[in-house]
């Protein structure tokens, strides 16, 4: 059994510190922000309240899902705009949020997952499917794994997870028989990473230690939703943002492993990622080479002063960047971006047919009203060509789901899901489970 558990003496002085040194620095924003853009900071305020609010939203995003011709127009004007005409700003600006014309797939609902999930992580093995921790609400956390049996489609297990490790924004990556869980966020609304790591050995169902992130200073470093992957041995971590879950961290550190266990005492430092952030990207390894796909900088983080770490929406930005690294590893291969911008996909891909599917996730926010927006498509890169496409349309929009592929279905559960098809701001948190077999 894992003995580890964060030194409580540690984390509260670091925590001190941080705190500090936090207020200072938002208190100074708040005020460059006020004096610089007073619309800017009333959206923030107006947004903060947004991420789990049932409440209808003050201002209705347009309706482009029901109306074909204005994707058209959108893609017209874009085109226009780039052989020098002026255009209306508005309408180019849509074209980021705007659903991407999809072909339809046949979904079938399958038995829900026991619990509603939000940023939770998941790790197919074979014909099982490990879905674990997340959000069940902002103020409540879940700390076991849940296993779908995708032979007979039922839910037939539940693993508790070690009492310290992370709830939600975990890095995880498998061997096909290990599971590594890194760092993550430990405790609910918008609280601080935790350093522990654990492993999950799917056989015995036990959990086992491993040794923390290293931290340029003594101790060891936190990590938020850092992009995970075995590969050649190795577990390697990168990016993810750092303690108050907002700051972009490019490190890429690895360590090699067996059996569940470090071979190694230390960590190695890698070719640090082009761009860092929290969240939220996929992160595949295929062929002997390492993706990393879409992502955003900057995330929720705790107010200033919150006694519970109350979440705080700030600004992100969300990319389409897809890296690539091979052969001796000395740079990043920078390839074809996704059709749009999109982050939340940490575990909403499948490798499927020498290519990677992708299911929903975030764009880019509303360029006016500064909504957040989900993602609707299932998109698929080739992996021969380095190209991309939109294969197929979700049920609905959704955010940090968790993809499989078996028997010829793509599964998709969990996550956060939109208001409705007319509006793809995020609301519900679910557990749905759905497939559709796909033909790619
Ligand atoms: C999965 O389901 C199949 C068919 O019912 C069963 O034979 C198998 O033991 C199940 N696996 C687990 C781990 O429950
Ligand atoms: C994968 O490719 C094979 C061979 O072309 C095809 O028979 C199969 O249907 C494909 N699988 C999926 C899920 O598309």
């Amino acid at each position: 059994m894992a003995k580890t558990q964060p030194q409580p003496k540690h984390n509260s002085c670091t925590k001190f510190v941080f705190m500090i040194t936090f207020a200072c620095v938002v208190g100074l924003a708040c005020i460059i922000n006020l004096a610089s853009s007073f619309s800017l900071y009333s959206t923030y305020l107006s947004i903060t309240s947004n991420w789990v609010s049932h409440k209808p939203p003050f201002v209705i995003v347009p309706k482009i899902r029901e109306d074909p011709e204005i994707s058209n127009k959108i893609g017209d004007v874009v085109l226009k705009k780039k052989k020098g005409h002026t255009s209306d700003s508005k309408r180019h600006l849509s074209a980021t949020f705007a659903d991407l014309p999809a072909p339809d797939l046949a979904w079938e609902q399958m038995p829900s997952a026991p619990v509603p999930r939000l940023d939770g992580s998941s790790i197919q093995i074979n014909n099982l499917f490990y879905v674990i921790s997340g959000y069940g609400t902002l103020d409540y956390v879940h700390s076991h794994v849940d296993v779908f049996n995708f032979t007979d489609n039922t839910w037939c297990a539940r693993i508790d997870a070690p009492k310290y490790m992370a709830n939600s924004h975990l890095g995880v990556a498998s061997d096909g028989r290990f599971i590594y869980v890194v760092s993550g966020q430990y405790g609910p609304q918008c609280r601080s990473p935790t350093f522990v790591t654990y492993v999950l050995d799917t056989h015995t169902r036990q959990w086992l230690d491993f040794p923390p992130l290293p931290a340029p200073r003594q101790h060891s470093d936190f990590r938020y939703a850092p992009a995970t992957q075995l590969w050649r041995g190795r577990l390697h971590v990168m990016g993810g943002s750092k303690e108050n879950r907002h700051t972009p961290g490019l490190e890429h550190w690895s360590i090699a492993v067996k059996h569940g266990k470090a071979l190694e005492k230390n960590w190695r430092h890698e070719i640090p990622i082009p761009r860092g952030g929290p969240h939220s990207r996929a992160c595949v390894v295929v062929d002997d080479r390492l993706f990393v796909i879409g992502g955003q900088e900057g995330d929720f983080m705790a107010k200033p002063g919150s006694p519970i770490f109350k979440c705080s929406r700030r600004n992100e930005v969300v990319y389409e960047d897809v890296y690539m690294l091979e052969g001796d590893m000395k740079e990043w291969k920078v390839l074809a971006p996704i059709p749009k911008p999109n982050s939340h996909i940490e575990c909403s891909w499948v490798i499927v047919n020498n290519s990677i599917i992708i299911t929903g996730g975030t764009t880019e926010k509303h360029p006016v009203n500064n909504r957040m927006i989900l993602v609707g498509e299932v998109f698929q890169f080739h992996l021969d060509s380095l190209t991309w496409s939109v294969i197929g349309k979700l049920p609905y929009r959704v955010k940090t789901t968790l993809a499989a592929f078996w028997d010829g279905y793509l599964y998709f559960t969990s996550g956060q899901r939109d208001r409705g098809p007319d509006n793809p701001q995020p609301m519900k948190v679910v557990g749905e489970m759905w497939r559709a077999k796909i033909n790619v």
